[in-house]
């Protein structure tokens, strides 16, 4: 399966990276025609620019989050139409900074994930557990109930078009990343589930991403764990060289 290399940007960047960025991994890609699908999801104001820059090459436009309503009267807040007329195809939703900073629950999760393939942009599903939930042995619990809750209601040919990505978040903007046994455990336990709401085939179409302090050094071996279908990468993906040699580690 191709893998996804996805850069989560958050709250960095600038209009320059942008261009650099694009430019770096249009040379990468064409060189070295990697098996991966390269996504960049930078902050709002960036998305009119990306879908600029990135014409005519393979890259991928993003977006961090998204509302659940159409339109309205909903104070900063940006809806999946939006999102559609700035070329973006895909979208992360239920990223743990999203949980922790700003109350995002695992039912806000579920609507926006509908509202996004209902309007035919890849929602990229995120779940993990703390260093708490690990320590006490409730780290596959955790997973497993936020994708039950999260993915409620959503059919399984719909099921069959999102990305999940386990980020643990004790391994996230820390420099401690999960061991490519434990990612590997946990997207198994996490593919199980997606096997019980679709079926055994379709589960394994369904690409699940690892994230958590991906870098340029460690990115080739988990990438070739059976169950790591790809990374969603934070800071090594504000880094030019860094994120091309991420996309070339794809196996
Ligand atoms: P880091 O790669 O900076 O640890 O961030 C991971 C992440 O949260 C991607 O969504």
């Amino acid at each position: 399966m191709e893998k996804f290399i996805i850069g989560n940007w958050k709250m960095n960047g600038t209009q320059s990276l942008i261009k650099t960025m694009v430019e770096s991994l249009h040379k990468t890609i064409e060189q070295n025609s990697p098996n991966a699908q390269v996504v960049i999801c930078p902050p709002f104001p960036y998305l009119g620019l990306l879908q600029k820059t990135i014409e005519g090459t393979a890259v991928k436009a993003g977006a961090q989050n998204v509302y659940y309503e159409l339109s309205g009267a909903y104070t900063g807040e940006i809806s999946v139409n939006m999102l559609t007329e700035w070329g973006s195809t895909y979208c992360i939703i239920g990223h743990s900074e999203r949980r922790s900073y700003f109350g995002e629950t695992d039912e806000l999760v579920q609507k926006k994930a509908v509202v996004l393939l209902e309007n035919n942009i890849t929602p990229v599903i995120c779940v993990g557990e703390t260093l708490d939930q690990r320590e006490s042995g409730a780290h596959e619990a955790t997973v497993v109930g936020q994708l039950t809750k999260a993915l409620d209601g959503i059919s399984a040919s719909d099921l069959a078009r999102c990305i999940i990505a386990y980020e643990p978040v004790w391994a996230i903007g820390t420099g401690k990343t999960a061991s490519d046994e434990q990612a590997n455990d946990m997207h198994k336990v996490a593919r199980g589930k997606l096997a019980e709401l679709t079926d055994e085939s379709t589960a394994k179409n369904i690409p699940i991403l690892y994230g958590g302090s991906v870098n340029a050094k460690n990115a080739a071996s988990l990438l070739s764990q059976s169950d790591i279908d790809g990374s969603l990468v934070g800071g090594a993906s504000l880094k030019p060289d860094d994120f091309c040699t991420i996309v070339t580690s794809a196996p």
